[in-house]
């Protein structure tokens, strides 16, 4: 039996504090509680944190989960993959390198190269980067040198780049264009070549004994319960193609995170589960899931809960598995 526990949407920041939304404030503090919690209850499971590690993905914050998650950093304990927020500032402005940074900075732990693939007993992990190829994304270039980028922008915001000398010009505009819903990163994409890869590592002849279970960010295609079609996942189509399609190994689970709901279901063969965020007090408990799969795949899941008080910032007694 592989158990995996799932977290998501962590939105760490450099210090414990609170945030914009209530619910997601002291969010270091409360992985903290949830990093020990995990150890005395599930020391051999398999952690995966589906994105949104950090908040705005600045390196003090990254260094922050770096320091929390740190007793997890080995490749058979904890998989991370990035998400909007690890991107740029409030999960809506890219900035180059940031990214990049948390992807480096876990190395210890998860393959730094996209798909990425880790044999975990009978389970094959596949790690997506589902912020990838996403217009405005600028990792590695200048907000000048995108071009998919200057398309979205009006003549006067490309002029008003083209001339600015001010960083906090360069700003600026993105963050009006974003106001006006013009630029909009929240939107997942995988690219061409991910799902290219992903196809392949999905028929390759290692697969047929062996259970497929996909990690990324982004709601993993456009379903009815999805309101809102600015946090979906673009290329969505393609990847549900590709999932169908697939016959060699067994069934696939897909493990996101992103809308900060709870979902579970299962379509076409593949089961689909969908992580709240693990910092978010529900109900006046924080909660996430185990999974658990044996030779055949998936068997269950189960539901976690810690107390939270709000007030004190600290964990009450451990509440028993709700299953
Ligand atoms: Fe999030
Ligand atoms: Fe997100």
């Amino acid at each position: 039996m592989t158990q995996i526990v799932h977290l998501s949407d962590l939105h760490l920041r450099s210090s414990n504090k609170p945030n914009m939304t209530s619910e997601l404030s002291y969010s270091n503090r409360k992985v903290e509680a949830l990093v020990r919690r995990i150890d005395q209850h599930f020391p051999h499971a398999h952690v995966v944190v589906t994105g949104d590690v950090t908040d705005s993905g600045t390196p003090t914050s990254v260094e922050a989960a770096y320091a929390i998650l740190e007793p997890w950093l080995r490749p058979d304990r904890l998989s991370v993959v990035p998400g909007n927020h690890d991107c740029g500032t409030k999960g809506g402005v890219w900035i180059p390198g940031r990214k990049r940074n948390l992807i480096a900075r876990f190395a210890r732990s998860t393959p730094q190269k996209y798909p990425w693939v880790k044999m975990l007993g009978n389970i094959v992990l596949i790690g997506l980067d589902s912020t990838a190829d996403t217009p405005g994304q600028l990792d590695e270039q200048s907000l000048l040198g995108d071009r998919r980028y200057r398309e979205l922008l009006t003549p006067i915001e490309r002029a008003l780049l083209l001339t600015a000398r001010n960083s906090i010009v360069q700003l600026a505009i993105p963050l009006l264009a974003r106001a006006a819903r013009r630029i909009q990163f929240a939107v997942g994409r995988l690219g061409d070549d991910q799902l290219f890869k992903l196809a392949q590592i999905l028929v390759a002849p290692e697969m047929r004994k062996r259970i497929p279970v996909v990690i990324m960010h982004h709601h993993p295609r456009v379903h009815e319960k999805v309101k809102g079609k600015f946090i979906s996942l673009a290329d969505s189509k393609a990847l549900m193609n590709i999932l169908e399609g697939q016959t060699t190994g067994k069934a696939v689970t897909v493990l996101f995170g992103h809308r900060h709901h709870q979902d579970s279901w299962e379509e076409g063969g593949t089961r689909f589960v969908a992580a709240p965020s693990s910092v978010e007090v529900f109900q006046g408990v924080l909660r996430f899931r185990t999974l658990n799969f044996n030779e055949n795949g998936f068997v269950s899941e189960e539901w976690h809960t810690m107390p939270w008080d709000e007030i004190t910032g600290r964990t009450q007694s451990w509440a028993k598995s709700l299953s």
